[in-house]
């Protein structure tokens, strides 16, 4: 059986054969059942596996605000919910609080678990989506320098964004916390976030994040970014956000032609198709 678990056990190869895929023809999957199951909110990793699931021709199921509406509001376990789910569905996606819901949930269960978004670990089709997204506005994934700012110590797509660059060749990754939200572990590549501005003219891209306030992070002076500030990057560099944004991102930058967030929004879609397919399709191998 296989699962999408942690964004650690997918190679470069098998990124890169994803995004064929995501640009590909795709497979019609019209007998297959797709299970939401959604332990804390969400508005595009939810729509748009669902979305990508219709237009595969899959049936959509599920909850989404599982902890009041399903049986875990009287106790279940994330193991008995998924081995019953186990049986209607062909897929489950999963977003919980939990750091380690996904793997459990992976454990027990006899049909692929994708992890939507699991504690502040792991966001891995989050990640998909934002090296597909620098793929196509930059046309490469080495050679760059990129710079996470924001909530350094509970944003899951920043932690698994940098494990994933890891990857590719020549990629420098600066980190800037706004204050008290650092992560202790990345050592001095992690500045403050008024640093960025020594800093900007370097990125290719910029990678902004909300504070995670329902994970504990909250300051009083999170990190703004200014239009001046912006149009100091380089010309042919990005401004990425996974959104939801908060004050981090003012709707003036949306103009900026180096913003690159709802790119990032909108090539969720064939991603996540991709993804489905290649859990789904037992001719095509991608994921531990
Ligand atoms: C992110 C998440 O849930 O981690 N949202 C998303 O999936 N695009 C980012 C966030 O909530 O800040």
């Amino acid at each position: 059986m296989k699962h999408l678990i942690s964004i650690s056990n997918i190679s470069r190869q098998e990124i890169e054969e994803l995004f064929q895929v995501a640009e590909g023809v795709h497979q019609s999957l019209s007998n297959k059942v797709l299970c939401s199951l959604y332990f804390e909110p969400s508005t595009r990793t939810r729509l748009s596996f669902e979305a990508a699931a219709l237009k595969l021709g899959m049936n959509v199921l599920g909850t989404e605000n599982a902890i009041l509406n399903s049986s875990s509001a009287k106790g279940e376990s994330i193991e008995d919910t998924i081995k019953v789910i186990g049986s209607y569905a062909d897929i489950i996606i999963l977003r919980h609080p939990d750091n380690d819901a996904a793997i459990r949930a992976a454990t027990i269960s006899n049909i692929p678990i994708v992890n939507a978004g699991c504690g502040s670990n792991e966001h891995p089709t989050q990640t998909l989506i934002d090296l597909f997204t620098i793929k196509k506005r930059l046309g490469k994934l080495d050679n760059l320098t990129v710079g996470f700012v924001g909530d350094i110590k509970n944003s899951r797509t920043i932690h698994s964004l940098g494990k994933a660059l890891k990857l590719f060749s020549n990629v420098k990754i600066l980190y800037f916390a706004n204050h008290g939200l650092d992560e202790p572990s990345l050592g001095d590549i992690q500045k403050n976030a008024e640093d960025l501005e020594s800093s900007i003219g370097e990125l290719d891209v910029l990678y902004l994040t909300r504070e995670q306030k329902e994970k504990g992070s909250s300051t009083n002076s999170p990190f703004v970014l200014s239009e001046e500030l912006a149009n100091r990057m380089k010309p042919n560099s990005i401004i990425l956000h996974p959104l939801p944004r908060n004050e981090e991102l003012p709707a003036i930058i949306d103009t900026n032609p180096r913003a690159a967030y709802f790119d990032q929004a909108n090539n969720a879609i064939s991603i996540r198709m991709a993804i489905i397919q290649k859990l789904l399709v037992k001719s095509v191998e991608l994921v531990k």
